[in-house]
C-alpha cells in the first residue's frame, strides 16, 4: 500500500501558544481518517498545516513521498489544485457562474485536460452526486445540500490524491448530512483518500481511522476499519467510537 501523507514531527506555534505540538502520523491510500477533539484542540490548523493551505513552524509533510512543507507558494498552489481537494463548512461556490461553470473551472485551471475532457468529467461527477438537473442553475436557487454536493464536484474535479474536508456537514441536516457522507465513502470506496475534521460522532463512525486530537496532541487513535453500507454495521461503528470517545473525555 501507497503512503499518501506523511506528517513528520509537526508543530504550529503562534507568538504565545503552541498550537499543534509535534504531530506525527501516516495516511494510506484508500484510507478514510476523521480528526476529531475538542473546540480549540487545533483540528483545522492541522489540515491547514497538512494541505499547505499554512505552513507549520517545524516538522515535515510528505505528499506521495515529495516533502512539500518548504515549496515556494506558487508550486504550493500547483500541488494543491492537482492533487488536492477541499470541502468546507460552506460551500464557497462563487455567484453570478452557474453549477457546471464553477465545477470546471479548477479543471480549466489546472490545464491538464482539453475543456472538452473537463466538461464532461463534470457531468459525471454531477451524475455521480445526483445534481445534473442543477448544472445551470445561478448558485442563489439551489439548496445548501446541493451546494455542497456541487462543492465535492469542484473538489474532484482534477482526480486529486486527497480529499480534505473541515467540518463538510457542519451547515447541513442530519438527512442531508447522511446524503453527503454516502457520496463521501463512495469516492472513498473508489480509491480517493479522505481526510476530515468532524464533531458529528455519525460523520466519524464512517471513517476507517478516527484521530482524537486534545491541546494540539494526538491523544489516541481508533481502527475501524473500512466502512459498510449496512445500518447494522452502521450502529455498530457508531457505538464503538462513542464509547471510546466517551472514553477520551469527549
Ligand atoms: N492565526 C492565529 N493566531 C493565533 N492563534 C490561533 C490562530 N489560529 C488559530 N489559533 C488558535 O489555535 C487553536 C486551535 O485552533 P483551531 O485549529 O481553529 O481549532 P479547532 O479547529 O480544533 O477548533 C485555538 O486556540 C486558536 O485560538
Ligand atoms: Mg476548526
Amino acid at each position: 500500500m501507497n503512503t499518501i501523507i506523511e506528517v513528520k514531527n509537526l508543530s504550529k506555534v503562534y507568538e504565545d501558544a503552541k498550537v499543534l505540538n509535534d504531530i506525527s502520523f501516516k495516511v494510506e491510500e484508500g484510507e478514510f481518517t476523521a480528526v476529531m477533539g475538542p473546540s480549540g484542540s487545533g483540528k483545522s490548523t492541522l489540515l491547514y498545516c497538512i494541505s499547505g493551505m499554512d505552513r507549520p513552524t517545524f516538522g515535515e509533510v510528505v505528499l506521495c513521498g515529495k516533502e512539500i512543507t518548504k515549496l515556494p507558494d506558487e508550486k504550493m498552489s500547483e500541488v494543491r489544485l492537482r492533487q488536492m481537494g477541499f470541502i468546507f463548512q460552506h460551500s464557497y461556490l462563487l455567484k453570478n457562474m452557474s453549477i457546471r461553470d464553477n465545477i470546471v473551472l479548477p479543471g480549466f485551471k489546472a490545464g491538464t485536460l482539453p475543456r472538452e475532457q473537463v466538461n464532461q468529467n463534470a457531468d459525471a461527477l454531477m451524475k455521480k452526486t445526483g445534481i445534473t438537473n442543477i448544472a445551470t442553475h445561478d448558485i442563489k436557487k439551489v439548496s445548501g445540500g446541493q451546494l455542497q454536493r456541487a462543492a465535492i464536484c469542484r473538489a474532484l474535479i482534477n482526480k486529486p490524491d486527497i480529499l480534505f474536508g473541515d467540518e463538510p456537514t457542519g451547515a447541513l441536516n442530519s438527512s442531508t448530512t447522511r446524503e453527503v457522507m454516502d457520496i463521501i465513502n463512495l469516492i472513498n470506496a473508489e480509491g480517493t483518500t479522505v481526510i476530515i475534521v468532524t464533531h458529528d460522532m455519525k460523520v466519524a463512525a464512517r471513517a476507517s481511522k478516527v484521530i482524537y486530537l486534545i491541546d494540539g496532541n494526538i491523544k489516541d487513535q481508533l481502527n475501524l476499519g473500512k466502512y459498510e453500507d449496512n445500518s447494522e454495521k452502521r450502529s455498530l461503528r457508531e457505538k464503538k467510537l462513542s464509547d471510546w470517545l466517551e472514553s477520551q473525555g469527549f
